[in-house]
């Protein structure tokens, strides 16, 4: 108990925000710098130890698996040039991991993705990183962070959080808790609302899309009636565990971009570039 193998990545959506580019590219194969944002989650539930990694996906994102696996064409080409480190990093991924996809047939929200994947999950609690949502921290990777909570609960479910501007509440799910004892960043939750309306948000602490799911979140999941949109919100199966207290969130040490926004995606993009220039 407490161990977390298995990290999801709920990658089927259409990425239309980002369109023309995402028209034939996936949006999670959207590069900051020269690396797709779907590697530099991966790395990250790598850092966090987990190497088992399942996506979500749909058929029209076969780059994100060819992205994982050895080009052999590739791989001759530049053999014995300055080129071949270039491929060393996403190569030592496809070397340690397994990756396993399944397919999301149709788009009825994230709480639906995560419940497609029980299939391949198992039985023991899992993380999700939504690749959208780039984090760097100066120590621990932040869901390495969160393991280290959850080892301490593993009955609960644990949520990434941080504080927004209040105008934008209505882009997250939003929660309201009481501090753990001993603690100053993490919350045990009594409510959590899926994108409220500011006048209606219970506070200006929003989820960020880093989860760690015990295995009870499928039962769950199962019974969660879809919203006015016919989507199924994670958040709102949340809510059910968080009545009975099982659902904590944690305010993480590190720096989050928006990178489902061309505004957070552009603002990635140019932070990263800075730090890659002076060390040129
Ligand atoms: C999802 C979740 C939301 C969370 C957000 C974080 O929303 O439903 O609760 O705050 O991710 O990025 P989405 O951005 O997929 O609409």
């Amino acid at each position: 108990m407490g161990i977390i193998n298995k990290c999801l990545f709920p990658v089927a959506g259409y990425g239309t925000r980002f369109l023309p580019v995402t028209k034939a590219i996936p949006k999670e194969m959207l590069p900051i710098l020269t690396k797709p944002l779907i590697q530099y989650a991966v790395e990250e539930a790598i850092s966090a130890g987990i190497c088992s990694m399942t996506m979500v996906t749909n058929k029209h994102k076969k780059a994100i698996e060819n992205h994982f696996k050895p080009h052999a064409d590739i791989e001759k080409s530049i053999k014995n040039t300055t080129k071949e480190v270039l491929l060393d990093e996403v190569n030592a991924i496809s070397e340690q991991c397994d990756f396993s996809y399944v397919e999301q047939q149709e788009m009825l929200g994230l709480g639906h993705a995560i419940y497609t994947s029980k299939p391949l999950i198992g039985v023991d609690a899992f993380a999700v990183i939504l690749p959208d949502d780039l984090c760097t921290s100066d120590s621990d990777s932040v869901l390495l962070q969160m393991i280290k909570l959850y080892k301490q609960n593993p009955d609960c479910c644990i949520v990434a959080i941080k504080e927004v501007p209040e105008s934008e509440v209505d882009k997250y799910g939003v929660i309201e808790g009481e501090l753990l004892k001993d603690s100053n960043n993490a919350y045990r939750v009594h409510n959590m609302v899926e994108k409220p309306a500011p006048i209606e948000a219970p506070s200006n602490l929003a989820i960020i899309g880093r989860y760690i799911l015990t295995h009870e979140i499928f039962e769950v999941l199962k019974s969660t009636q879809p919203d006015k949109n016919g989507e199924i919100q994670i958040t709102d199966a949340l809510m059910t565990l968080a009545k009975v207290g099982k659902v904590i969130a944690y305010q993480f040490q590190g720096r989050r971009f928006d990178c489902g926004s061309v505004k957070g995606f552009i603002e990635a993009n140019s932070v990263f570039a800075k730090e890659q220039l002076q060390s040129l």
